[in-house]
């Protein structure tokens, strides 16, 4: 049975502008995920990977096209709304983790917490929890120098789940890190879709890291051109199932100014 979608993108264009020149970054987008997926977004630098990304996590807006998250249609917030948004839902981690160098492992997992109308003993165990998830109980008086970039990025990962998110976001979340660190990291992300349901997106570059989720959406000059899906089980062959995009221009849409 395919889960209902928690994210829908329909026929989303952005474009940005610079002068007088218009410069399309993604054009005619449709796709679905449903709850509790994790997918990988790859494509070659400059394919619109990130852009897409922070669209579906409410940090940008379309220019044309629509995005719903749940039950809510976040392409028509305004700038305030989509801020309080995120902060419930919406975890993010990032390639340099982003850590505040100044704050304990502890105290950066807690930041995304004091948004949010909780008391301190609530925030307390929620810490916890997310630390313990990440297995850095041990290390949470410990400042981001003093942790390794693996770590750190579990510490990012935590601080993603702290608020405990409908929506993972990750851009390139292995990026900065050795294979094995790597590896820790990826086994935690399917480990929070395993075990606790999350929704995942993840954007890379690295064919591995994208090999450890269920569908693998290829992004290039701003379309999809590929979706693959991924059998771990056979990855010592690099065998997957590819089909092709329907990358059709819905109608009416053909003479759209560009
Ligand atoms: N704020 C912006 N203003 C102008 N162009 C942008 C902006 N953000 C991204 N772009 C352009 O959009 C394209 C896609 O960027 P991006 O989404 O970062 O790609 P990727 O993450 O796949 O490397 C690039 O050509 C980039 O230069
Ligand atoms: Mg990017």
């Amino acid at each position: 049975m395919k889960a209902q979608p928690i994210v829908r993108v329909e026929d989303l264009r952005k474009f940005f502008t610079r002068g007088s020149e218009k410069i399309d970054v993604l054009e005619n987008l449709t796709l679905d995920v449903p709850e509790g997926e994790f997918l990988a977004l790859m494509g070659p630098s400059g394919s619109g990977k990130t852009t897409l990304l922070n669209m579906i996590a409410g940090l940008d807006r379309p220019s044309s096209g629509r995005i719903i998250v749940g039950e809510e249609i976040i392409s028509r917030m305004s700038e305030g709304q989509l801020a309080k948004w995120r902060t419930r839902h919406v975890g993010f981690v990032f390639q340099f983790y982003h850590l505040l160098p100044v704050l304990t492992a502890y105290e950066n997992v807690e930041l995304p917490l004091l948004l949010l109308p909780l008391s301190s003993a609530q925030r307390r165990k929620q810490v916890l929890t997310a630390l313990d998830l990440v297995s850095l109980t041990d290390r949470m008086s410990h400042r981001p120098g003093q942790l390794s970039g693996g770590q750190q990025q579990r510490v990012g990962i935590a601080r993603a789940i702290v608020t405990d998110p409908t929506l993972i976001v990750a851009d390139e979340p292995t990026g900065d890190l050795d294979s094995k660190s790597a590896d820790d990291i990826l086994n935690l992300l399917v480990e929070l879709k395993n075990g606790l349901n999350k929704t995942i997106i993840m954007v890379t570059h690295d064919p591995r890291a994208a090999s450890r989720a269920e569908r693998v959406l290829h992004l290039e000059k701003g379309r999809l051109v590929r979706e693959t899906t991924p059998y771990p089980e056979r990855s010592a062959n690099g065998a997957t199932h590819e089909s092709e995009m329907i990358t059709q221009v819905p109608r009416g849409r053909e003479d759209l100014p560009r």
